[in-house]
């Protein structure tokens, strides 16, 4: 088990775009562990490579209250969006915040698995919102610049994607 470090909002690293996996390596294999590892740590439901400073397209989600239901996602595309919904969102980039967002509520998501075969997985609320906010990342964006009415300050037991 090895927990790497979050890298924080300010960090230029988090504002930079992420490489396709190529293929899958024994430093990849190491790496995803160490993401699962680092965001049940924190106890986030999502983390993506930049957020420890790994440029790779990169996503581990885990939305179930047992932690025991892992997803992770490489180069993953999004292929279908519909609906709407309005809630809370925070990130472990930005640590003790959490603000408005409004994410699709259905998302359909392409990618490969920790084993490089395509997976098609689709979500709704909390894991529609996981998707997008984690996708993000990958494109150098953080939630922040998508918040209505600002960003507000939160207990640090919070959960945080
Ligand atoms: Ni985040």
């Amino acid at each position: 088990m090895a927990i790497r470090n979050i890298r924080i909002i300010g960090d230029s690293v988090l504002k930079k775009q992420s490489k396709e996996v190529k293929e899958m390596s024994p430093k990849i294999k190491i790496l995803i562990k160490d993401m699962l590892d680092t965001m049940y740590a924190a106890q986030g439901v999502g983390l993506a490579a930049p957020q420890v400073g790994i440029l790779k397209r990169i996503v581990v989600i885990d939305i179930s209250p047992e932690g025991d239901s892992p997803i992770v996602l490489i180069n993953p595309v999004i292929l279908e969006t519909s609906g709407e919904q309005t809630g809370e969102e925070g990130c472990l980039s930005v640590p003790g915040k959490s603000g408005t967002v409004t994410r699709p509520n259905y998302v359909k998501v392409k990618a490969f698995n920790e084993n490089m075969e395509e997976v098609i997985i689709e979500g709704t609320e909390l894991l529609a919102r996981a998707f997008m906010h984690e996708i993000d990342h990958l494109y150098g964006e953080l939630y922040v610049d998508k918040v209505i009415g600002g960003l507000r300050s939160v207990n640090n037991d919070e959960e945080n994607d």
